[in-house]
C-alpha cells in the first residue's frame, strides 16, 4: 500500500490536497505536539474535517507526547488506522485495545534508535508496526537504510505465522529507496515530498507501488 503524507501538502487546500492522491491506499497524516517532536502540525479537528473531505482511508501517525490520553479520539473519530510511539507511551496496550475497542487498526511506531527487540511481545496487540525510516519531525530528509533490519525482523515473525501486522516505513522513501525497504518486507509505504513533490501525485502512486510490487510479488 502507498499511503501519500500531507505533511508535505499544501495545509490551506487539505481538501483538494486529498483529491489529488486519488488511487492512495491510505491517506498519511501527521499529527506533531511539538513536544514528543520538534515541529507541530495538526489535531483532531482537522482530522474531523479531513474525514467529511475524502473517502481514502486515513492513517494517523501520532508524533505527540500522552498517545494514553489523546490517541483513542482518532480511532473514535474514524480514522482506519492510529500508530502512536512507543517511547512516548505509559499503558501501550491499553491505548492499543482502546484504538481497537473503537472499530480502528492500532499502530505501534518506533523512532529510528528505539530497538524492536523488546516490544516483539507487544506487537500482538497491534495491527501495524511503523518503522521510522526518519528521524520524526519533518518532512523531506534522506532515508535511514540502517534501520530496515528492524523490518527484516517483523517480516520473519509475520512469514512464520507468529504475528498479524502491516510493516510500515515512514521517511525518505522515493523512487531510489522503496525497492530496499520493500525487498526487507515492508509493504505500507509512507511518502511525502516523493508524492506531494511530483508534478502528477497520483501517477508518482502509481509508479511507487509498482515498484514495490515488482520487490514484493517478483
Ligand atoms: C516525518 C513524518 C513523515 C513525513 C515523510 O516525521 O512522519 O510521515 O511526512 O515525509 P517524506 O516522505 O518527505 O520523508
Ligand atoms: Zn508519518
Amino acid at each position: 500500500m502507498i499511503a501519500p503524507s500531507i505533511l508535505s501538502a499544501d495545509f490551506a487546500r487539505l481538501g483538494e490536497e486529498a483529491a489529488a492522491v486519488e488511487g492512495a491506499d491510505w491517506l498519511h497524516v501527521d499529527v506533531m505536539d511539538a513536544h514528543f517532536v520538534p515541529n507541530l502540525t495538526l489535531g483532531l479537528p482537522v482530522v474531523e474535517s479531513l474525514l467529511r473531505a475524502t473517502t481514502i482511508p486515513l492513517d494517523c501517525h501520532l508524533m505527540i507526547d500522552d498517545p494514553d490520553r489523546w490517541a483513542p479520539p482518532y480511532a473514535e473519530a474514524g480514522a482506519r488506522n492510529v500508530t502512536f510511539h512507543i517511547e512516548a507511551a505509559d499503558d501501550p496496550v491499553r491505548v492499543a485495545r482502546a484504538i481497537r475497542a473503537k472499530g480502528a487498526l492500532a499502530g505501534l511506531a518506533l523512532k529510528p534508535r528505539t530497538p524492536l527487540e523488546p516490544y516483539l511481545d507487544l506487537l500482538r496487540e497491534f495491527d501495524t508496526l511503523l518503522v521510522m525510516t526518519v528521524e520524526p519531525g519533518f518532512g523531506g530528509q534522506g532515508f535511514i537504510a540502517e534501520v530496515l533490519p528492524k523490518v527484516r525482523t517483523a517480516r520473519t515473525l509475520v512469514q512464520s505465522g507468529h504475528l498479524t501486522l502491516f510493516i510500515e516505513v515512514d521517511g525518505g522513501v522515493n523512487a531510489d529507496t522503496i525497492e530496499a525497504a520493500a525487498e526487507a518486507g515492508a509493504d505500507v509505504f509512507v511518502a511525502g515530498s516523493a508524492v506531494y513533490g511530483a508534478e502528477n501525485p497520483s501517477r508518482a502512486i502509481s509508479a511507487l507501488r509498482a515498484q514495490a510490487a515488482a520487490v514484493l510479488l517478483p
